[in-house]
């Protein structure tokens, strides 16, 4: 009879038979799953884990500030944040096509993730928050040939660690429960998918600082809302992006020429498919006034109104 208590000891006893008295490395995303393997292996291990977590600058308002807190200052886990926003953002400038980003941007993690791992001695294990649904997907790469995906804490090529990979067998939503069961607020247990390019890929073209910015406080504007409007886990994702489109408006008196703000909202169930979002008119109506009133250089708003396919969850 199956439950996510004796998971939990299960894997506890695994994990402490496994990794004896070594050390294991982790690394943080700020998402699920390496939240949960951080907090599950903390509690088996201790101070034998050390986690990594790159701030690529390329993460939503205040998400790392979130991830430290809850995971360091609440869990007590020990980990090494990476300011390296300013070595993403200089490799990015000037490039726009979506594949090139996504690549320099998976590469960068790596060499990243490398320059701090190498500085840490004798680790012998890599833990990863690799889901059933992971090792389904990298056996067919049919997802693989869309996009080049890119998932935190992807094996260092020169490093020979072992992988520990406690969520194998488990879906996404079983991950969430058993973050539940470890503890974790809501908030970091019920956190949607992020991808691991982050705001990269939805700043469409060229990476600046002034578009992230926009869809920073863009997306953060419409999370409130959609979480105000009690729709946050009824839809599967939900975030803003930024189309490279500057069109006409009026505000005031005055002729504006700004961006055009898009908003990706969808069901799914693994985000292989999806279904966009039907949110209610008047909640749309309140995030995108809010939007254009709040966030500088934003005169319009669109909606998507696609499902996957034919299109992607994310826009590049
Ligand atoms: P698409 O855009 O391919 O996205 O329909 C499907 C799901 O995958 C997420 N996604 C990624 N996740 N690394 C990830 O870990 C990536 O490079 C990546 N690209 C897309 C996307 O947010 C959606 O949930």
């Amino acid at each position: 009879n199956w439950s996510m208590d004796d998971f939990i000891d299960l894997q506890i006893e695994h994990i402490r038979e496994t990794v004896g008295d070594k050390r294991v490395l982790l690394g943080l995303s700020g998402g699920v799953d390496s939240s949960v393997v951080g907090v599950l292996l903390h509690k088996a291990i201790g101070t034998q884990l050390t986690s990594i977590f790159v701030d690529h600058g390329l993460l939503r308002k205040g998400e790392a500030e979130q991830v430290m807190a809850s995971l360091e200052g609440k869990f007590g886990l020990n980990i090494v944040k990476v300011d390296a926003q300013d070595r993403f953002l200089s490799k990015l400038a000037g490039v726009t096509e979506p594949e090139k980003k996504r690549k320099i941007i998976g590469n960068e993690f790596i060499q990243v993730f490398n320059d701090e791992a190498q500085k840490l001695d004798g680790i012998d294990f890599l833990a990863q928050g690799t889901l059933y649904t992971d090792v389904i997907e990298s056996g067919t790469d049919t997802a693989q040939t869309i996009k080049s995906h890119h998932n935190v804490g992807g094996l260092p090529e020169d490093m020979h660690f072992q992988l520990i990979e406690p969520l194998r067998s488990l879906f996404k939503d079983e991950a969430r429960e058993l973050g539940e069961k470890l503890g974790m607020p809501s908030d970091l247990v019920w956190r949607q998918p992020f991808p691991g390019p982050g705001l990269g890929i939805r700043v469409l073209g060229e990476i600046t600082p002034e578009k992230l910015q926009i869809v920073r406080d863009s997306d953060l504007i419409l999370r409130e809302e959609i979480k105000k409007a009690g729709l946050d886990r009824d839809i599967w994702q939900y975030f803003t992006v930024l189309p490279n489109i500057k069109s006409v408006g009026v505000m005031g008196d005055g002729r504006t020429y700004d961006y055009a703000v898009g908003i990706r909202a969808v069901t799914s169930i693994d985000g292989m498919t999806a279904d966009f979002a039907r949110i209610p008119w008047d909640v749309l109506q309140e995030i995108s006034v809010r939007i254009v009133n709040e966030v500088d250089h934003v005169n319009r708003i669109l909606y998507d109104v696609t499902s996957k396919p034919p299109s992607t969850i994310e826009w590049e």
